[in-house]
């Protein structure tokens, strides 16, 4: 097994959870191969049939708008779906050497129309250094940091400010993902791990449950801090590659 990752919970790697964590990962897991079943199929079966009706709608048609929303709401579900399907696939992935910098860089990327969307400022620190290695799966990191910014954009209010920062020191390498953003109040602070634990209308409440699975699949840890009103930080301590 040398040579792989661990990332789902309920496998050796993840013995670092606790055991409630674990079995609610495990469900995760279950619930996801449930659904990817259940709902995949029928939506891209409704998926087809929608761009069929809008490629006969003459073009002046008023339809045209329900048709793109409906389709945008299909696009979303598949989404979802493909979100809980990655963590119930990814019991092993590759433990390549990985410069930290490149997932991060991407999920940056990625992730800017969100903040430019709220006229938000993204302060990045720590990337222009020298390379981090460290020693797993380069798109699972990339999901990692995109659901930690996704997170702090949707958490900040107009012209708010949020950022990202990079430090490697003895061994391991730390990234903090901050917002001062609206915060979260103490008595949920607990539950932000929780698969499908969300208090955002669209929410999915999947995105810190994959996070915490990445970052314990490669040996890491993760942690938050956050004060309502005032903002959040999430820091990341995986171990470097030798
Ligand atoms: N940076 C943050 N600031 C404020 N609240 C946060 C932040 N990150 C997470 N939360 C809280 O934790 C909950 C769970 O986050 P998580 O990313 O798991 O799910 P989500 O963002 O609601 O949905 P999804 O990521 O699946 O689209 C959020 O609904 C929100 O209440
Ligand atoms: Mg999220």
């Amino acid at each position: 097994m040398s040579g792989a990752v661990e990332l789902m919970a309920g496998r050796p790697r993840a013995k670092g959870l606790q055991r409630s964590q674990r079995e609610a990962l495990v469900e995760v897991g279950k619930f996801a191969a449930l659904l990817a079943h259940e709902v995949r199929n029928p939506l891209t079966a409704i998926r087809i049939d929608l761009q069929r009706v809008e490629e006969k709608l003459p073009p002046e048609s008023p339809l045209r708008l329900q048709l793109a929303r409906a389709l945008r709401e299909v696009e979303r579900l598949d989404q979802t779906v493909s979100g809980a399907l990655r963590i119930a696939r990814s019991g092993t992935v590759s433990s390549d050497l990985v410069d930290l910098r490149v997932p991060l860089l991407r999920a940056i990327e990625v992730a800017t129309p969100a903040f430019d969307q709220v006229d938000a400022t993204l302060a990045v620190r720590g990337l222009d250094d020298a390379p981090v290695p460290v020693r797993g799966d380069e798109a699972a990191l990339e999901q990692l940091f995109l659901n930690l910014l996704l997170n702090a954009a949707q958490a900040l209010r107009p012209h708010g400010a949020a950022g990202v920062i990079l430090m490697a020191t003895n061994g391991h390498a730390d990234v903090e993902v901050w917002d001062r953003g609206i915060g979260i109040d103490a008595d949920k602070l607990g539950r932000v791990f929780d698969p499908f634990y969300s208090t955002r209308k669209e929410g999915t409440g999947l995105g810190l449950a994959i996070a915490r699975g990445i970052v314990t699949g490669h040996g890491g840890r993760i942690g938050i801090e956050s004060r309502p009103g005032e903002g959040t930080a999430i820091s990341i301590r995986l171990p470097l590659a030798r």
